[in-house]
């Protein structure tokens, strides 16, 4: 992957990489075509990274499908695949970490202890053996995102990071590798974070502006579904991923729960405008 890289730099290409775990749906591939409309080459990184799952969490049942995911990365004319073993990734004696303090440890970090510290080692590694002018992430990680951006800014990275909408179901559904796990009900039920961040927005045109009073609105939708359990509900700022007390800057709601033992995140936008704010799911 290396000499691939560094013959490409070499030629002044413009490399793009998009990091996955795999079991690629339409979520996974808007951010291919997105980087190459910039790109060329274009690499996708499969790699289901054993350091951001907790001892508890869904690393050996979680969703591997390379062969297909192959084929539709063929398909999709992307130039190359990286799909590292975890031994080349962590060969016996690795003892780095890269932790972004403090962002790390909130909401989606405080759930699941030490997950971010592996995302963010996992991507260093990534982003230097790619050495990508462009690297995509998805909106719908948006902590994740923030966490990346931060990391990249602090340890004077020269890509950018680029950050793409969310690709949902027609129900409103997020599109997750994690869905995969849903069965019958729990597929019905997982629509329940969309909604709850519908209503958010609902309220929203209607005129509410207190971040508590909309949280009300949200919550009720998830009391609704019994099937459903929130981890998390939040309106925070967008850099700080602070709660916020106002609608006056960029903020994120933020929401988390399981159905069943599946565990589902979602999140909306809203950005201040002239003479509104928009909501964007
Ligand atoms: P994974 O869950 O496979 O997601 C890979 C990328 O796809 C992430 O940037 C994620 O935000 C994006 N993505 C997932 N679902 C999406 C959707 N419905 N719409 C838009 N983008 C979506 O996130 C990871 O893997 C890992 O943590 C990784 C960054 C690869 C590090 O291991």
């Amino acid at each position: 992957m290396k000499q691939v890289v560094t013959q490409a730099r070499r030629e002044d290409r413009v490399i793009g990489l998009v990091p996955t775990m795999g079991a690629l749906h339409e979520g996974h591939l808007s951010l291919v075509r997105a980087a190459q409309q910039q790109c060329s080459p274009v690499i996708v990184s499969i790699f289901v990274n054993p350091k951001q799952f907790g001892p508890a969490e869904d690393f050996e049942k979680y969703p591997r499908t390379l062969e297909a995911d192959r084929a539709t990365l063929e398909e999709q004319g992307v130039e190359y695949l990286f799909t590292p073993s975890p031994e080349e990734m962590y060969p016996a004696g690795f003892r780095t970490a890269v932790l972004v303090e403090g962002l790390s440890e909130r909401l989606e970090g405080r759930l699941r202890p030490g997950h971010f510290r592996g995302v963010t080692t996992v991507v260093l590694k990534l982003l230097e053996i790619a050495r990508p002018q462009l690297a995509f992430f998805g909106r719908k990680d948006a902590q994740q995102a923030r966490l990346i951006r931060q990391m990249a800014r602090d340890l004077n990275l020269d890509g950018e990071i680029v950050v793409c909408p969310i690709v949902r179901e027609p129900d409103g559904l997020a599109l997750s590798s994690r869905n995969a796990y849903l069965r019958g009900a729990e597929r019905q039920a997982a629509t329940t974070l969309y909604r709850a961040l519908d209503a958010v927005r609902r309220e929203v045109a209607a005129g509410e502006r207190d971040p508590a009073r909309l949280l009300v609105a949200l919550r009720q939708v998830v009391d609704a579904e019994m099937a459903v359990t929130l981890d998390y509900a939040e309106i925070v700022d967008a850099d700080t991923f602070e709660p916020v007390l106002h609608l006056r800057k960029v903020c994120y709601v933020l929401i988390a729960g399981r159905v069943g033992t599946t565990h589902l995140i979602d999140n909306a936008l809203i950005e201040p405008t002239a003479e509104s704010l928009k909501v964007t799911l």
